[in-house]
C-alpha cells in the first residue's frame, strides 16, 4: 500500500443512476495513477455532522484529467449525505487505500462476481485487464441484484465488449435466482476446459458462496471485503477478520482484497 494523504477535491460530475445508485466524479485528484481496481478511499461527509468518513471503491480513473469515479447507492445517513452534494461541492478524500485485486496472467479467463453495489471496482478490473490487452471475450461478468432495477450501469459494462450474465432473485432479468447458482452452472461447464480466475464483490453471504465455489472447484482467486471502517489506516482495529491460518488481518491495511480461502467468513 502507499502512504495515504488527504486531498481537497471537488465534485465535478453527479449522475444519478436512479433507484438509490449514484455515480459521483473528483476532480482534480492528483493520485489517480495509484489508483487500482480494488482500491477505495475514504470520503468526508464535509459540512455534514457525521464524523466518520465513508468508504467508497474506485470506479474508474482518467488520468490524463485527473478524475476518480466513485458509485454508490443510498443505504443510511452517511450515504444520505453524499448522495446530497451538489456539483461544485469541496470533498475531502483520504487515499488511495488498500490492497487491489492482482491482475490475472493472459491466458486465463477471468470469472468476475458482482452483487449489488459491489460491481464498481469488478468494472473498473475489467476495464484494466482489457486495456492491458486481455480479449474483453475471456472476461465473464456475472451481475447479481433483488430485480433488475439494482442492476445499475449495465449499457456501460456490455459496451466493454465482455460476456455478460445478470441474475435477478425476481428473473426480472437474466437468469432467476442466486448469481452463485448461474456462476457455480459456468464453473462446472468451463473449469475442466479453461483456466478460470474468480474475482468477487459484493454483500457478504455472496462472497461466502463464492470463497466456497473456489474452495470446492478448485478454482484460485480473489474477493474484497466490506468492514465497517472507522479510520481507514490501520489504527482502530475497527477492521479486523480472521484468517484460517490463524491470526487476524485489517481489512482496510491487508486487504480490502483477500485471496479466496484466506479468510473466516
Ligand atoms: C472497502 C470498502 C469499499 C466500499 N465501497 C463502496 C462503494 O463503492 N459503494 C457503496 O455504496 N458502498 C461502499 N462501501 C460501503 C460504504 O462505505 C458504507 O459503509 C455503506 O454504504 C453504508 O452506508 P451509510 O454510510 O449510508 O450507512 P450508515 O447508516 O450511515 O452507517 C451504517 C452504520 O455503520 C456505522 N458506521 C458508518 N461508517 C462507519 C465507520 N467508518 N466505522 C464504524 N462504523 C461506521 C454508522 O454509525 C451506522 O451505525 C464500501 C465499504 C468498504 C469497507
Ligand atoms: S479501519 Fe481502522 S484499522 Fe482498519
Amino acid at each position: 500500500m502507499t502512504k495515504p494523504s488527504c486531498e481537497d477535491t471537488t465534485l465535478v460530475r453527479a449522475r444519478d443512476l436512479h433507484h438509490g445508485y449514484f455515480s459521483f466524479t473528483f476532480a482534480p485528484y492528483p493520485r489517480v495513477a495509484e489508483c487500482h481496481p480494488g482500491s477505495f478511499v475514504h470520503v468526508q461527509l464535509t459540512s455534514t455532522d457525521i464524523y466518520l468518513r465513508r468508504a467508497m471503491s474506485v470506479a474508474s480513473v482518467n488520468t490524463r484529467r485527473h478524475e476518480l469515479e466513485i458509485i454508490f447507492k443510498v443505504f443510511g445517513r452517511g450515504t444520505a449525505a453524499l448522495s446530497r452534494f451538489t456539483t461544485g461541492s469541496k470533498v475531502n478524500i483520504l487515499g488511495p487505500l488498500g490492497v487491489g485485486f492482482s491482475k490475472p496472467r493472459s491466458t486465463y479467463h477471468p470469472v468476475l462476481v458482482a452483487g449489488g453495489v459491489g460491481f464498481p471496482p469488478l468494472m473498473f478490473l475489467a476495464q484494466q485487464m482489457i486495456d492491458d490487452g486481455m480479449d474483453p471475450k475471456n472476461i465473464h461478468f456475472f451481475y447479481g441484484g433483488r430485480s433488475e432495477r439494482d442492476l445499475v450501469e449495465r449499457a456501460r459494462i456490455k459496451k466493454m465488449g465482455i460476456r455478460f450474465y445478470p441474475a435477478t432473485d425476481d428473473g426480472s432479468l437474466g437468469d432467476k435466482g442466486l448469481v452463485t447458482k448461474s456462476v457455480e452452472k459456468f464453473i462446472k461447464d468451463h473449469h475442466a476446459k479453461e483456466r478460470l480466475r474468480l474475482y468477487g464483490c459484493g454483500p457478504e453471504p455472496m462472497l461466502k458462496a463464492v470463497d466456497e465455489l473456489g474452495m470446492q472447484y478448485g478454482v484460485a482467486g480473489q474477493i474484497s471485503l466490506e468492514s465497517p471502517m472507522p479510520c481507514g489506516i490501520g489504527i482502530c482495529l475497527g477492521c479486523v477478520v480472521k484468517l484460517r491460518v490463524g491470526g487476524h488481518a485489517r481489512v482496510c491495511c491487508e486487504g480490502p482484497v483477500f485471496e479466496i480461502g484466506e479468510v473466516v467468513l
